[in-house]
């Protein structure tokens, strides 16, 4: 099988990149490096090098705004009889903050890059997508844990454009519901890193994200760490959020691909996360406990556009792709500062 994977160099496609060909999937990487760096590639070649694994990786340079590029994608794959069998489609654009800053650029991005990919995969029959979303697109959380039925209200613009692909989609299978393979799955908190501490989560400039700055506070490349806020209504009065391990989070990818494969045609939306909701006091305390390093704190005002408590109900996952994460809170925090002891500076 040939999956296409738009941003397979960023976070989380690298490491659903590195599954893939250890499962014998070809995978064809599209991806604009606008987020990140061009040594992935290199890491998951050494990698696999490494254990022995005939592995078929080729790497494209580009933008998915780009119908020119994508057609010749599809074309040289037929012409050359290796055909697209799948998409996984994670390129886009994924700040919260950013997306409030820069919205056209986001609905361009995200968006319109989309509907550039799937016109592209219907010209050329190519009917089978795993889509990354993201439990932003519920907004306020007003029943835990959250469903896949839960209602969607996005309060960002980066929300409101993963609703915005997400309806394409159910338009696009609706409009012929023998043809399309189609699953969106919406993640929880990406974190950790691969066991090898080869890739990891390596943000551009200062990260937004808690476990990234964490981690570069535990190795000394940022000073302290600004909870944003002690007042929010949970037990401990800091956010609670659900952390799934990249790894699990990959491994969710490869159940639905195995799933497509099983199906003649669908349309499912499933979260993908641990199922548990951890506050930032707990995590800063979890990963004292596993990696021995201290974490100094202060703590700020609340972030515009945060909430409270948000943790993912996963039964759906759990019935539909027969996965469920295996990975602990402790296997987070020790996986994700090996990978930042080993690379203090990240690919660089
Ligand atoms: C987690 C908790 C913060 C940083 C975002 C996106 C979401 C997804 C994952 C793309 C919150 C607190 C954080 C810090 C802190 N990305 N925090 N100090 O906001 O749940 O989700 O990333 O799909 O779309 O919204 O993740 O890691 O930013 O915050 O106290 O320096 O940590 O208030 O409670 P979030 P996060």
């Amino acid at each position: 099988m040939r999956v296409l994977l738009t941003g397979g160099s960023g976070f989380i496609g690298s490491h659903i990149a590195l599954l893939l060909l250890e499962n014998g999937y070809d995978v064809l990487i599209l991806d604009s490096f606008i987020n990140s760096s061009s040594n992935v590639i290199k890491r998951i070649k050494i990698y696999l090098d490494s254990k022995d694994i005939k592995y078929k990786l080729e790497t494209i340079n580009g933008d998915i705004r780009d119908k020119k590029l994508l057609d010749s994608i599809f074309i040289n794959s037929i012409n050359e009889n290796k055909p697209i069998n799948i998409v996984i489609h994670l390129a886009g654009l994924k700040s919260v903050a950013e997306s409030l800053i820069k919205p056209l650029n986001y609905w361009d991005v995200n968006v319109l890059g989309s509907l550039n990919l799937l016109l592209t995969m219907k010209e050329y029959e190519c009917y089978s997508i795993v889509f990354s979303s993201s439990a932003t697109i519920y907004g306020l959380c007003e029943s835990l844990p959250i469903r896949e039925d839960h209602k969607i209200s996005p309060v960002n613009t980066y929300g409101k454009t993963k609703v915005a692909i997400e309806n394409m989609l159910y338009d696009l299978y609706k409009s012929n519901k023998n043809l399309w393979k189609i699953i969106s799955l919406r993640y929880f908190n990406p974190v950790g890193a691969h066991p090898s501490s080869m890739i990891g989560e390596d943000p551009i400039g200062i990260p937004n994200n808690l476990f990234p700055f964490l981690t570069q506070v535990a190795i000394g490349r940022q000073r302290m760490l600004q909870i944003y806020g002690d007042d929010w209504e949970t037990n401990d009065g800091s956010g609670v959020r659900d952390y799934i391990h990249i790894n699990d989070l990959a491994e969710g990818h490869l159940a639905s691909l195995e799933y497509l494969n099983s199906k003649d045609s669908c349309l499912e939306f499933i979260n993908l996360g641990s199922g548990h909701g951890y506050s930032v006091f707990q995590i800063i305390k979890q990963f004292e406990i596993s990696t021995g390093c201290k974490i100094p704190f202060s703590i700020q005002s609340r972030r515009d556009g945060d909430i409270a408590k948000c943790y993912a109900d996963i039964s759906k996952a759990k019935r539909l792709l027969d996965w469920t994460p295996k990975r602990s809170l402790e296997q987070i925090c020790l996986d994700g500062w090996n990978w930042q002891v080993n690379n203090p500076n990240g690919y660089s």
